[in-house]
C-alpha cells in the first residue's frame, strides 16, 4: 500500500495533474489518501481520467471524491486484503448503544471503521440498489436486525416481502411480524394496498387526537401505535408481476412518513421501468452497492462512482441533503439472525379479514382476503398446465404437438419393427421344426 501511495503523484503527473499528498487513513476496505491539488489542476480532470490512473497504478476500483469544506480531495485505494465487518460486535459499540433515533439503523462503518447510524424515520424511506451478489440482502438483514435490537415488538412491526422466498424465511413466526413473510406476489400487492388503508386510518386517528404525526399521537395516547417498516427485496420482480404495486408504493412513499410507516426497497435494476420517476422523487435517500454500469450509478445516485465499488457490502449512501458517504455494510450471518431472533419466537397468523379494496389492473377490484384466498385455492397441477398451454402461443403449441407426434410415430415404428422381427423368427422356427419332422419321417 505504501508503494502505491508513493507512486500516486508520479502517475498523476503523467496525466498533467500535480499536487501534494496529505493524511492517510486505513480502513477495513480502502486506504483514504488526501491529496491537495496544486493551483490550476482541476478535480474534474482527475475524475474523468480515474480509470486510466487506476490502470497505470495497477489496481481496479479506485474512487476519487471531493472533501467538503477542504482544499483536499481524497483518493480511495483498495487494500490488498479486504476485511469484512461482522454485525453483532458493531451493536456493542457506543455509536449503536447510545443512539436515540426513532428508527435507528446501522448502515455499516465508514471508511475509517466508525459505525454509521441513521434514522429511518427521518430518511423517511430507503431505496437500495446493486447487482446480484453486491450485498443488498445482507444489507437489508442488517437494517432489520438493527431495528429489532433497539425496538420492542410493541413499538415496531415488519411487513417483509420476499419474491425469492429464501432471504427472509427466518423471520417467520416472530413477534415483530405484522403477518407471515409474503412470498406470493399477488398477496404482496394486496398487502401494500392494506398498508395504504392503514396509513389513512392512522391519519384519521391523528386528526381526532389533534396530533400531527405518530410521535405526537403516542405521546398523547395510552395505547401506542407501532411503527411499521415494510421491506421489499427484489422490487423489480414485484414490478414485473404487477404494475399496480407502483401506485401503492408511490402513495406510501409520498404520504406515509408522518404515519410511522416506512419503506425499505431493494432492487437489482434501478432503471426507469422499475423505479419510475414519481417513485424515485419520493425516495430521496438511496444506498447503492456495486452496480453494473456508470449509467446505473447515475440513475440511483445522480452521479457516477458506484460502478467502481468493490462489492461485498461496499456502498455509497446518498442522503436527502445530497451528501454522499462511502460505507462498508456489516456482514450478517444466518447465526446472527437466529441469535437475535431467538427471544421473540411466537406463532404469527394471517391477520383477520379486512375489506380493503385492492385496485387490480382489470377494473375488477377485490379485497385483500379474497386475493389471499384465491392464492391459497390455487388451481391444480392440470389447471396450471392448461394455463401454461394457453400462454405459450400457437407456434410453440404446434412445435410441441409435432415433437409428440414424431415421438409417437418413432415408438410405433420401433414396436412394428420388433413385432415383425418376432413373427419372422417364429415363422423361421416353425419351418425348421417342420423340416426336421419330415426328414426324421423319411429316415
Ligand atoms: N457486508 C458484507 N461483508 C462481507 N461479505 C458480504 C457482505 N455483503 C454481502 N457479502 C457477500 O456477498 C454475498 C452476496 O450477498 P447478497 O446480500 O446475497 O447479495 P444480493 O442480495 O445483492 O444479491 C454474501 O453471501 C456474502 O458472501
Ligand atoms: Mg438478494
Amino acid at each position: 500500500m505504501q508503494g502505491l501511495v508513493k507512486k500516486l503523484p508520479q502517475v498523476l503527473a503523467h496525466f498533467g495533474i500535480s499536487g501534494t499528498i496529505g493524511a492517510q487513513y486505513q480502513g477495513p476496505l480502502i486506504t483514504e489518501v488526501e491529496f491537495e491539488l496544486s493551483k490550476g489542476s482541476k478535480f474534474s480532470a482527475v475524475e474523468k481520467q480515474i480509470k486510466d490512473i487506476a490502470r497505470e497504478l495497477g489496481v481496479s476500483g479506485i474512487r476519487v471524491a471531493e472533501i467538503p469544506n477542504s482544499t483536499y480531495i481524497s483518493f480511495e485505494l483498495p487494500n490488498e486484503k479486504l476485511q469484512s465487518v461482522p454485525f453483532l460486535p458493531l451493536t456493542e459499540q457506543t455509536e449503536f448503544t447510545d443512539s436515540q433515533y426513532d428508527l435507528p439503523i446501522c448502515v455499516g462503518v465508514n471508511m475509517r471503521g466508525v459505525p454509521v447510524m441513521k434514522n429511518l424515520a427521518k430518511m423517511p424511506h430507503l431505496l437500495v440498489a446493486g447487482t446480484t451478489g453486491s450485498g443488498k440482502s445482507v444489507g437489508l438483514n442488517s437494517f432489520i436486525l438493527s431495528l429489532i435490537k433497539k425496538k420492542t415488538p410493541q413499538e415496531l412491526k415488519f411487513v417483509l416481502i420476499d419474491p425469492k422466498r429464501i432471504e427472509f424465511s427466518m423471520y417467520n413466526n416472530q413477534a415483530y411480524m405484522l403477518r407471515p413473510v409474503i412470498t406470493e406476489m399477488s398477496i404482496a400487492s394486496a398487502c401494500l394496498a392494506e398498508l395504504v388503508a392503514e396509513m389513512n386510518a392512522r391519519y384519521a386517528k391523528f386528526e381526532k387526537s389533534m396530533a400531527r404525526n405518530i410521535g405526537e399521537y403516542n405521546a398523547k395516547n395510552a395505547i401506542k401505535m407501532p411503527y411499521i417498516v415494510c421491506v421489499i427485496d427484489e422490487f423489480a420482480d414485484l414490478m414485473l408481476f404487477d404494475k399496480t404495486v407502483e401506485k401503492q408504493v408511490q402513495i406510501l412513499a409520498q404520504k406515509a412518513r408522518a404515519s410511522g410507516i416506512h419503506l425499505l426497497i431493494a432492487t437489482q435494476r434501478p432503471s426507469v421501468d422499475v423505479i419510475t420517476g414519481s417513485v424515485k422523487a419520493n425516495l430521496p435517500t438511496r444506498l447503492s452497492y456495486k452496480v453494473a454500469s456508470a449509467t446505473d450509478s447515475m440513475t440511483i445516485l445522480n452521479t457516477t462512482g458506484a460502478e467502481n465499488l468493490l462489492g461485498r457490502g461496499d456502498s455509497l449512501l446518498l442522503e436527502e441533503n445530497g451528501t454522499l458517504t462511502r460505507i462498508l455494510g456489516a456482514y450478517v450471518s444466518d447465526d446472527d439472525i437466529m441469535q437475535t431472533l431467538e427471544p421473540y419466537r411466537c406463532e404469527i397468523k394471517e391477520p383477520q379479514p379486512t375489506n380493503v379494496v385492492v385496485v387490480s389492473g382489470d377494473n375488477n377490484n377485490i379485497t385483500v382476503q379474497q386475493t389471499i384466498k384465491q392464492e391459497q385455492q390455487k388451481p391444480s397441477i392440470w389447471a396450471r398446465i392448461a394455463d401454461w398451454w394457453n400462454r405459450i402461443g400457437r407456434r410453440r403449441q404446434n412445435q410441441i404437438i409435432n415433437w409428440i407426434l414424431t415421438l409417437i410415430f418413432a415408438a410405433f415404428q420401433a414396436k412394428n419393427a420388433s413385432s415383425k422381427a418376432r413373427s419372422t423368427t417364429a415363422t423361421m422356427r416353425k419351418i425348421t421344426s417342420a423340416t426336421k419332422k419330415t426328414s426324421s419321417r423319411r429316415r
